[in-house]
């Protein structure tokens, strides 16, 4: 049995970013950013004021709605990411899950078997009922050439902040758990793969034309485990999802996978493949990009910089990666103090890209 499902043909579609998912090769490449609704924007903080909870604010399809539309009333992003988290996945299953304000996420920590038994996946599609609600406002309040992108976590990230409790950890717990017990261990990956396709498939139902998953802490695995817990989940992930949706393009985002990026795109069959800052532009043209559309990958930090050496860089990974399917983007997301305008910096030079 081959591993790489033979070539993919998407729906043919208008839409630049959608087109550029299909490997087609465009005279401007289509961008989106990572977090590109968020604390940066004055008019963010001011809709978030009205939900003390984030949780609350990801779950009211009003302000979900209004968040998601922000970035594209100042820039002209060829893409929408529907707004919610990775973490309501956890929450939908049962787990505490609460936002402390200045110290991110904090979880009861799963901790051995009877706390994965206590999870309950039956309940995922009524508990995220409104987030689908939100993606099927979007789908239809978008303008055409806007695609609508959904998300998840993929499992291994969403259970390093189930296990942990919290984020900014080596993900030490979950790695050990995993080395100690790798059948309780897959207790917990099975479940998440699949509540993450049940999420993932109520979401295309609703009007998400592209779905990408976040595997944001990939880059803390062993060679064996980034097989284990990576590679596999997101293939069976993949696979479902082309089963019932082939033409629905799925961007994986294994952050820090290294030169694991490669078998990652070959044994999942992503239709892209999202790259970290440190990948090397050449290395992504040669090895990637030659077996799927990348995506990336400029420095959030240099973002956050601006100036001319942020024009500079923009338009080095333009030139190196624009012969080829190509989506720009950030190699992680915005941060939080980025000024508007640096983003708007960002916008008007792809659009003046190749233009004359
Ligand atoms: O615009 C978009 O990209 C869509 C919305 C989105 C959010 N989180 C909103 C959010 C997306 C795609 C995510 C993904 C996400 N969430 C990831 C994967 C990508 C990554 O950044 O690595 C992870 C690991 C999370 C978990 C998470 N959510 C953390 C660790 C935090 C706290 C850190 C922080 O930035 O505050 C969040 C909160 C969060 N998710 C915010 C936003 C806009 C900030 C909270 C607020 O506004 O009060």
């Amino acid at each position: 049995m081959p591993t790489i499902p033979s070539v993919k043909k998407l729906k043919k579609s208008e839409k630049l970013f959608l087109r550029a998912l299909n490997g087609e090769i465009l005279r401007r490449p289509p961008f989106w950013l990572m977090r590109q609704a968020g604390r940066y924007l004055p008019e963010y903080r001011e809709v978030r004021l009205r939900s003390k909870n984030f949780l609350d604010f990801c779950y009211s399809p009003d302000l979900a709605v209004e968040v998601t539309l922000q970035p594209l009333r100042r820039y002209r992003m060829d893409a929408a990411i529907l707004f919610s988290d990775i973490l309501v996945v956890p929450d939908a299953l049962g787990q505490k899950v609460d936002f402390i304000e200045g110290q991110g996420p904090v979880l009861e920590p799963i901790k051995n078997v009877d706390g994965i038994n206590k999870l309950n996946i039956n309940n995922i599609e009524e508990n995220l009922s409104s987030v689908f609600e939100t993606v099927n406002i979007l789908s239809k309040e978008l303008p055409d050439d806007i695609a609508l992108i959904g998300f998840a976590g993929s499992p291994w990230t969403v259970i390093t902040y189930m296990v942990e409790g919290k984020g900014g950890t080596d993900c030490g717990k979950a790695k050990a758990w995993a080395y100690e017990s790798p059948n309780d261990f897959k207790k917990l990956v099975d479940l998440l793969v699949n509540a993450t396709i049940k999420y993932l498939i109520e979401q295309i139902k609703n009007g998400a034309e592209a779905i990408q998953l976040f595997d944001s802490w990939s880059g803390v695995l062993s060679e064996t485990q980034f097989h284990q817990w990576v590679i596999k989940p997101t293939k069976e992930i993949v696979d479902r999802i082309k089963r019932d949706f082939s033409h629905i393009p799925v961007i994986g985002f294994p952050k820090g996978a290294g030169i694991l990026y490669k078998e990652f795109v070959e044994k999942t069959g992503v239709d892209a493949v999202s790259m970290d800052s440190a990948t090397p532009l050449e290395w992504a043209r040669d090895q990637l990009q030659t077996l799927c559309a990348v995506q990336g990958n400029l420095d959030n930090h240099l973002l956050f910089v601006g100036g001319r050496k942020l024009e500079a860089e923009i338009k080095r990974i333009l030139e190196i990666l624009s012969d080829g399917p190509f989506i720009f983007n950030l190699g992680h997301g915005i941060l939080q103090f980025t000024p508007p305008e640096n983003v708007g910096l960002l916008s008007d030079t792809i659009h003046a890209w190749r233009k004359s």
